[in-house]
């Protein structure tokens, strides 16, 4: 930090005096004329941005991502073109429901939000520490978020909303039950694993389509809060997460997590029991075995929090060649979604900020707009195509056609298959998790059920129980034994 120097005004005006207003002798009013005061006061009122509508808590670091295996017969895209291949990336953490000032223990998913400055532009993969989310369908999105934050009359989180939508959502069990289970409260981000939780599709070379699923897992161990300890860290270090990544990286204790794919063939997609673009299913490891490909290592904190972190804005819609989209419906909304909040939260020309900016040659005719201050083209053409400067579209990167199983546009697309939303949350109870996991996931649903109150009290925690029940019979009982329930009232058809 460099030390010793003039203050001045935000137009390069040395200031004399930082600290008094200009008055009309020592005691007298304020003069109009006092522009430094204006000016302090009116910057400060102008500091916040709007906090992200979801994830608005979070902590970030810049790594990077180096290549140790070779996938090249998968994909072109340039990050993974040789082992040892270097990026440099940036990294967001968060919590999803609570406000920016909210507590780091809270029971939520952990975003999990990576953005690598590839050579073809930004790649992001913005994900969780969940392989799967709450529902599949866009649609549903605000109404999910709304129950997850603050109720509009009590302006206070409410268990009866939330346990009122999950239950008329069965499609929501199997995050339910993860976000139930010690995993819903992580030691921090440096033990968790993250997801980019979607299908994806990889091309090669030779234009050949793969669907894959990314996973990331932490080299720390996997550590979870128990509902106590999280309670704990909530009322004592509520920021605590933030200070163990902070802290990590600067005793250069670098966070590392190595980087998987699951990969589909197009025929093996067909033959799968689920539709394999259901963000609410996962891919059995069994079937489709988790393939190295490298090696994320956090190693540089951000120098300026709101700079870098608070205007980062990662965007499922920022792709390059060699990695794509994928039917998945909740995908095809996130592609919208995040940056139409971005301009609306950070401004038109967010993408030219350091933190978002792709360091590597942008060249387009996008001009003007709040805060320009890239260059804004110079007195270079702002129309193509034009008879001046040269440029061209490079038709290597047209990406190549979808193969569509239907051209009928409807609202529903579900075979039964589609409707089951009970094997894999009870697989995840029944034979993944051990006797503590499932011990902590009942108290943990127990403790949160416990806080439906009014009217419909009973009649949602009767729909919620039969989910339970139809997923798993031990889970089922253990929740209703813990609730007091007497189950020959529910209907478990
Ligand atoms: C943040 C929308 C589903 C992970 C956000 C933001 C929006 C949004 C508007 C704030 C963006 C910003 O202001 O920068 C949606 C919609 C979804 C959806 C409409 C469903 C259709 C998901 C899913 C995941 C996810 C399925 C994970 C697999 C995240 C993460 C962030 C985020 C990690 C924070 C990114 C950051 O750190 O800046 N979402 N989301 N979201 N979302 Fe979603």
């Amino acid at each position: 930090m460099e030390t010793n120097k003039k203050i001045t005004s935000n137009s390069g005006t040395p200031i004399g005096n930082y600290q008094d207003s200009q008055t009309v002798g020592p005691r007298g009013p304020i003069l109009l004329q006092d522009f430094f005061l204006h000016e302090k006061l009116a910057l400060f009122n102008r500091e916040r941005i709007p906090e992200r509508i979801v994830h608005a808590k979070g902590s970030g670091a810049f790594g990077t991502f180096t290549v140790t295996h070779d996938i090249t017969k998968y994909t072109r895209a340039k990050i993974f073109s040789q082992i040892g291949k270097k990026t440099k990336m940036f990294v967001r953490f968060s919590t999803v429901g609570g406000e920016k000032g909210s507590a780091d223990s809270e029971r939520d998913p952990r975003g999990f939000a990576l953005k690598f400055y590839t050579e073809d532009g930004i790649w992001d993969l913005v994900g969780n520490n969940t392989p799967v989310f709450f529902i599949k369908d866009p649609r549903k999105f605000p109404d999910f978020i709304h129950t997850q934050k603050r109720d509009p009359y009590t302006n206070c989180k409410n268990p009866t909303m939330f346990w009122d939508f999950f239950s008329l959502n069965p499609e929501s069990l199997h995050q339910v039950m993860i976000l139930m289970s010690d995993r819903g409260t992580p030691f921090g981000f440096r033990h968790m694993h993250g997801y980019g939780s979607h299908t994806y599709t990889l091309v090669n070379a030779k234009n050949e389509r793969f669907y894959v699923k990314f996973h990331y897992k932490t080299q720390q161990g996997v550590k979870n809060l128990t509902l106590e300890e999280s309670i704990d860290y909530k009322a004592k270090n509520p920021d605590y997460a933030q200070m163990d990544l902070l802290k990590s990286i600067e005793q250069k204790n670098f966070p590392k997590y190595t980087f998987y794919i699951q990969v589909m063939t197009p025929e093996m997609l067909k033959d799968y029991k689920w539709n394999p673009f259901d963000v609410t299913k996962v891919w059995s490891q069994k079937e489709y075995p988790l393939i190295e490909v490298g090696e994320i290592e956090l190693n540089k904190n951000p120098q300026n929090y709101f700079q870098d972190v608070e205007q980062a804005a990662l965007a499922p819609s920022n792709i390059v060649d060699g990695i794509g989209f994928s039917p998945d419906k909740m995908l095809q909304g996130r592609i919208f979604a995040y940056a139409d909040a971005q301009r609306y939260r950070i401004g038109t020309n967010y993408q030219s900020l350091p933190v978002n900016a792709c360091p590597f040659a942008v060249n387009n005719y996008s001009r003007d707009g709040a805060m320009r201050h890239d260059g804004n083209g110079g007195s270079s053409p702002n129309y193509f195509p034009n008879s001046f400067d040269g440029n061209y579209e490079p038709k290597e990167y047209k990406g190549q056609p979808y193969e569509l199983e239907s051209s009928i546009v409807d609202y529903y697309d579900r075979n039964e298959n589609d409707d089951d939303h009970y094997s894999q949350p009870g697989d995840l109870f029944d034979r993944i998790m051990d006797d503590n996991a499932k011990a902590n996931t009942i108290k943990n649903i127990v403790a949160h059920m416990s806080g439906i109150d009014g009217e419909k009290k009973d009649e949602i925690i009767h729909r919620q129980l039969c989910h339970f029940f139809r997923a798993s019979s031990a889970l089922g009982m253990g929740v209703a034994k813990g609730l007091n329930i007497d189950i020959s009232k529910l209907n478990l058809k």
